[in-house]
């Protein structure tokens, strides 16, 4: 019993820098898109007027400074179970969790745009954990220690069953207080 809350606390824990990244890009978004208003060979948006730079690099650094906050919690108590890894590899292991995160929500879009889902549209599944398998594709190609070492099989299922519920509150949450057009 204990050890299951552990895994369920760990799992969330580390996920965090991800699981901000996203809305923070909400609240940051707006400019220049990433694909600069261009179509591609289909004739449709490679991306669409949701994914803009500002977006990105705000989500990113929002990300990366909660996981600094985390790490530095970590240091504090000393409890390296809850660590992001040792110095100077954790700044690697944030960066792909929030910036990992950012590049899977904007693959997501790019396969909406191919398949001609329009911006904004839900797809279930697609649109909570696209950012979950970014920044764990992101950790195995750089992290790859540490994320082997940290996840096991148990935080990764807990991860994909939290990840979306926790995605329809926040985006509930968000419409509500204006600053998403639709509530997923
Ligand atoms: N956003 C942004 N830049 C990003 C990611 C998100 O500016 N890199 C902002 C946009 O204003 C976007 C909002 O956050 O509309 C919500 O993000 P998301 O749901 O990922 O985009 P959608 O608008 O739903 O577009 P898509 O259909 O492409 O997912
Ligand atoms: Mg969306």
């Amino acid at each position: 019993m204990n050890e299951a809350i552990v895994i369920i606390g760990q799992a969330f824990w580390f996920m965090l820098p991800a699981y901000v990244a996203n809305p923070s890009a909400v609240l940051t978004g707006g400019g220049t898109p990433m694909d600069l208003g261009k179509n591609f060979i289909d004739g449709k948006r490679i991306l669409g007027d949701g994914k803009t730079w500002r977006g990105l690099i705000g989500g990113t650094c929002a990300g990366m400074i909660l996981g600094l906050i985390q790490t530095l919690i970590v240091t504090v108590f000393k409890s390296s179970d809850w660590s992001f890894g040792s110095c100077p590899y954790f700044l690697v292991t944030i960066f792909c969790l929030a910036f990992g995160a950012l590049l899977g929500d904007t693959i997501k879009s790019f396969v909406k745009r191919r398949l001609g889902i329009e911006r904004g549209a839900k797809v279930p599944l697609m649109d909570s954990l696209d950012f979950v398998l970014g920044a764990w594709l992101l950790l195995i190609l750089f992290s790859y220690s540490w994320f082997i070492g940290t996840f096991t099989k148990w935080h990764i299922l807990v991860v994909l069953i939290i990840t979306p519920f926790l995605h329809r509150g926040v985006n509930i949450a968000g419409y509500k207080l204006g600053k998403k057009k639709v509530p997923w």
